[in-house]
C-alpha cells in the first residue's frame, strides 16, 4: 500500500500542505526544526488516529491557524489492492471541552473510529527511540506488541478492548471486597471466567508472533550484525504456559487451536485462585497478560542487561525489519515505512544494509537535516522534497 496525497491543514507548523507521493524512497530535507518530523507524525496520525510524539494531541494544531478554518486535520489518499481510500482525521476546535478539540475520523467520507484506521494504512515507524524497545520498560513492549497484532487481527484489538474492560470492573470488584462493601465472591468467579477467556486468546497470539517472527528476526539479525550471534525473542507471561504446538502460518486468532488456548485459559485460572489472597491485599489483578513481557536474547543472554547501545539499536532495529515482514506476510500489503532521523544514527554500512532490506514496492518517508547521509545512488532513485519556511517543495 501507499500514500497517494496527504493534506495538512493547520496542523503544527503548515496552515495549509498538500502533497502528491510516490512509491519508493521519498526524502525530506531541511534544517533542524523545519517541520519535517512533523510530516512523519501527519502520516502516523492518519494511520493510527494519534500521534508517536504527544499524547497531548491539542499540541498538534498550529500556532497561528487560519481563521477561515477553525479546525486541525490530516487527510490522505491510500492506494492499496487497486483501490484508493480517502482518510481524514479532524480534530474540531470545542473550548468547552476539557482537551479543547473534539476528534472525529472519515474513512471513504464516512464517520468512523480511529481503530477501524489501523486496517485501511499499516505504517512502520523507525526512531532512535525505538531502543526503547530493548532497554526500556515491559509496558513500552506491550503496546509495542499490542499495537502490531492488532493491525494484523482486527479481532485481538476487539478482545483486548474487552478484556481492559471486564479488568477494570473486576479491579473495582477487587476493591469493594477489600473495602468490606461488597461480599460478592460469585461475582469475582464470574468476572475470573471472563477474564481468562479473554486473556487466553491475547497470550496465544503473541506466543503465535514470538514464534512467526524467529525465522526473519534470524535473517535480519545476521544480515545486519554480519556476524554469527543469534536473536531470539522469549515471552516472559506472569503464568507458567503450557508448551507451543504446531501453528498454522497465520497471525489469527481464529486459526489458533481452540484446545491450546483453552489450556493456557485453565493455567491464568489456576494462577488467580492461587494469587487470591495477593489479589484481595492489593486489590488489582496480578495475573494476566496486561503484566506479560518479552525479552530481547542475544546467543542466550538477555540483550537489555548485557547488549551494548550497538546492539540494542541493531536488535529494535531487526524487530522492526520483522514488523515490515510480517504485516507483509499477513495482509500481502507492504507498509509504508517512516524513518525519522532514524539513519543517522547508524554508519553508512548499515544505513545501506537497512534501505537494500527495503523492497523497491515499499513506500518510505525519510527525514534528514543532511542528505549527504545517503548514497549517491539511493538519492538518484529517490524523490527528494525541500522543508523550510513551513512549505515543502520538490527539488530542482
Ligand atoms: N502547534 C504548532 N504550531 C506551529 N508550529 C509548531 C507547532 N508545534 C511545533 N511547531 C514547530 O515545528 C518545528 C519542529 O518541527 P519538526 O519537529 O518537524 O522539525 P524537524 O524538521 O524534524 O527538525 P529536526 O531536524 O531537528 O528533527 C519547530 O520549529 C516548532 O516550533
Ligand atoms: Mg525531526
Amino acid at each position: 500500500m501507499y500514500l497517494a496525497a496527504l493534506s495538512l491543514t493547520n496542523f503544527r507548523n503548515y496552515r495549509a500542505a498538500t502533497l502528491s507521493l510516490a512509491q519508493g524512497l521519498t526524502v525530506f530535507a531541511g534544517p533542524n526544526g523545519a517541520g519535517k518530523s512533523n510530516i512523519l507524525e501527519a502520516v502516523h496520525c492518519l494511520a493510527t488516529g494519534r500521534s508517536f510524539r504527544t499524547r497531548a494531541e491539542a499540541e498538534m494544531r498550529s500556532f497561528a491557524p487560519d481563521p477561515e478554518r477553525p479546525y486541525t486535520q490530516v487527510a490522505g489518499k491510500v492506494a492499496a489492492g487497486g483501490h484508493e481510500t480517502e482518510l481524514e482525521v479532524i480534530w474540531a476546535a470545542e473550548p468547552d471541552r476539557e482537551a479543547g478539540f473534539s476528534k472525529r475520523i472519515r474513512i471513504g467520507g464516512a464517520p468512523r473510529r480511529a481503530s477501524s484506521l489501523l486496517q485501511h494504512l499499516h505504517v512502520v515507524l523507525f526512531t532512535p527511540h525505538d531502543i526503547a524497545l530493548v532497554d526500556g520498560s515491559p509496558s513500552t513492549r506491550r503496546r509495542y506488541l499490542d499495537y502490531l497484532l492488532s493491525r494484523i487481527d482486527p479481532s485481538y484489538l476487539r478482545t483486548l478492548q474487552s478484556f481492559e474492560h471486564v479488568m477494570a470492573e473486576r479491579n473495582a470488584l477487587l476493591r469493594a471486597l477489600r473495602e468490606g462493601t461488597t461480599r460478592d465472591q460469585r461475582q469475582l468467579e464470574a468476572w475470573n471466567r471472563e477474564l481468562t477467556g479473554l486473556a487466553a486468546p491475547l497470550i496465544a497470539l503473541r506466543l503465535a508472533f514470538v514464534h512467526q517472527a524467529a525465522a526473519p528476526l534470524a535473517t535480519y539479525y545476521a544480515k545486519l550484525t554480519g556476524s554469527a550471534s543469534e536473536l531470539h525473542l522469549r515471552y516472559e507471561s506472569t503464568v507458567d504456559l503450557p508448551a507451543v504446538p504446531p501453528l498454522p502460518a497465520e497471525l489469527r486468532i481464529s486459526a489458533l487451536p481452540d484446545t491450546w488456548q483453552a489450556e493456557i485459559q485453565a493455567v491464568l485460572a489456576a494462577a488467580l485462585t492461587e494469587n487470591a489472597p495477593r489479589e484481595q491485599a492489593q486489590a488489582v489483578t496480578v495475573v494476566g497478560p496486561h503484566r506479560d513481557d518479552f525479552t530481547f536474547l542475544s546467543s542466550g543472554h538477555p540483550l537489555s542487561a548485557y547488549g551494548s547501545r550497538g546492539q540494542q539499536r541493531l536488535a529494535a532495529l531487526t524487530l522492526k525489519l520483522t514488523e515490515i515482514f510480517l504485516l507483509h506476510a499477513e495482509s500481502g500489503e507492504w507498509p509504508v515505512v517512516l524513518l525519522d532521523d532514524f539513519l543517522s544514527e547508524l554508519d553508512a554500512q548499515r544505513r545501506q544494509d537497512v534501505l537494500a532490506s527495503l523492497a523497491p514496492a515499499i513506500q518510505a518517508f525519510a527525514t534528514t537535516s543532511d542528505l549527504q547521509q545517503y548514497e549517491r545512488s539511493v538519492l538518484e532513485s529517490a524523490h527528494i522534497l525541500h522543508v523550510a519556511d513551513n512549505t515543502i517543495e520538490a527539488a530542482g
